[in-house]
């Protein structure tokens, strides 16, 4: 009996996942095989609004029917290395042997309050690192995740939910993908308003302005707010597929389709255009206050308008460039979502810090602030005198450099 699904297409995305859904619904619920190899040597190129819905379908086969799922990794060693380093072999064959890392733009698993809380932090100091963004975006980006990774503990009646997270600075734009293996939105919505007879139009409805299938508990704030955010958001896309609904904003108009074969949960794509400014707070309807980003990790236990980086967990050590890059973004991100706030870098636990690192960070932000802007918006606090002579030095020879040039 054949068992093994050969995918001979070079790329995996969401028409190819309903193909393979397709083939795996006669293979399992059909035929009744129960040991399923993926064979994906052909591969080239994942997305993964391909993989993650797969990942759902083949944990519902592995409860539902007992299936044992097996993996076929591709020849190209590119897309062989993503597969294993997003996480997405361990969690297609969680048996097979391979590793699970924690690495903040690979797939991760939450299940409860607090693993959602870790992960969106982890999250943020991931968004924070990986480029700049335009005005707004930050703060919509932990709105939209709080919110749509919320809805799964809340609505979806499943002990888990997937999210992944991915920055491509070169083109500017971020991916959120957020999946569950619940119930789907149809169900929920049709359970209070039994009107919405197609599955689109129910999350259709569940988009609109104050809809929830839970007034006792929500607002029917979090996927209206998330569209509003898209949408004003020139380049931004949300996709949403449940069961047999799938609702798209893409190129600025919304589009309503019936979607075969289900998918069993729900699965939500978001991309945002990150050099586009976002008023968060006309998305959300111009009655939410400013919205303080990353407040719960840099603005915990300090007073009003000041922010506070604890240096020594950023890295392991302060000794290139590379680090420093990572740092000033995350310095530069906190700047400007809170344009009148002061930063402190605290230097505890820093012994030594290399120039190059200290220039990359300290040299270039004075270059851009300004020798005002530098002095007044960042406080050093803890620092040894070793690493003060560096930054002087640093931070001097930019300001002379600048002086120079004009
Ligand atoms: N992952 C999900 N699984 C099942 N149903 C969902 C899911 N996400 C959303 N829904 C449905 O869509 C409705 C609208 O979601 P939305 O986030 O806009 O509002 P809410 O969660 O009810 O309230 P609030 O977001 O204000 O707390 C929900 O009430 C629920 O019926
Ligand atoms: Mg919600």
């Amino acid at each position: 009996m054949n068992n093994e699904i050969a995918f001979n297409w070079d790329r995996f995305d969401w028409q190819a996942f309903q193909k393979a859904q397709s083939i795996l619904f006669n293979l399992v619920e059909k035929q009744g095989h129960r040991d399923i190899r993926l064979n994906f040597s052909n591969l080239k190129l994942v997305f993964p609004n391909g993989f993650v819905p797969l990942i759902v379908l083949a944990e519902r086969y592995r409860y539902s029917h007992g299936v044992d799922f097996a993996l076929v990794l591709p020849d190209e060693e590119v897309c062989r290395r993503y597969i294993l380093d997003s996480n997405y072999a361990a969690c297609l064959c969680p048996d097979g042997g391979h590793p699970i890392t924690d690495k903040p733009n690979a797939l991760h698993r939450f299940s409860d309050d607090t693993s959602l809380n870790e992960l969106i932090d982890s999250q943020i100091h991931q968004v924070l690192e990986r480029a700049t963004y335009a005005q707004g975006v930050l703060q919509s980006f932990e709105w939209m995740l709080n919110e749509v990774a919320g809805n799964v503990l809340v609505h979806a009646g499943v002990d888990h939910g997937w999210m992944q997270v991915v920055v491509h600075p070169k083109t500017q734009h971020m991916a959120v993908v957020v999946a569950d293996g619940g119930v789907g939105i149809p169900q929920t919505i049709r359970a209070a308003f039994p009107m919405q007879e197609h599955d689109e139009d129910a999350i259709a409805h569940a988009l609109k302005e104050g809809i929830t299938s839970r007034p006792d508990f929500g607002q029917g704030k979090g996927l209206t707010g998330t569209l509003q955010i898209v949408k004003i958001n020139q380049g931004g896309r949300l996709s949403i597929h449940s069961q047999k609904g799938r609702v798209e904003w893409m190129n600025d108009r919304m589009e309503i389709k019936g979607d075969f074969p289900p998918f069993p949960g729900t699965f939500v794509d978001i991309q945002l255009n990150t050099a586009v400014p976002i008023e968060i707070e006309r998305a959300l309807w111009g009655d939410a206050p400013a919205y303080p980003f990353n407040d719960a990790l840099y603005g915990k236990d300090t007073t009003i308008g000041v922010m506070r980086m604890q240096l020594a967990d950023e890295a392991a050590r302060f000794g290139n460039r590379l680090t420093g890059l990572r740092i000033r973004n995350k310095i530069e991100n906190l700047l400007a979502t809170a344009p009148n706030d002061v930063l402190e870098i605290d230097f505890s636990g820093v012994e030594l810090i290399a120039s190059s690192f200290a220039d990359e960070v300290f040299g270039k932000l004075a270059l851009m602030l300004g020798f005002v802007g530098f002095g007044s918006r960042i406080r050093f606090v803890n620092v040894n005198k070793f690493c003060r002579g560096i930054i002087d030095d640093v931070v001097q020879s930019r300001i002379i450099q600048s002086h120079v040039k004009k």
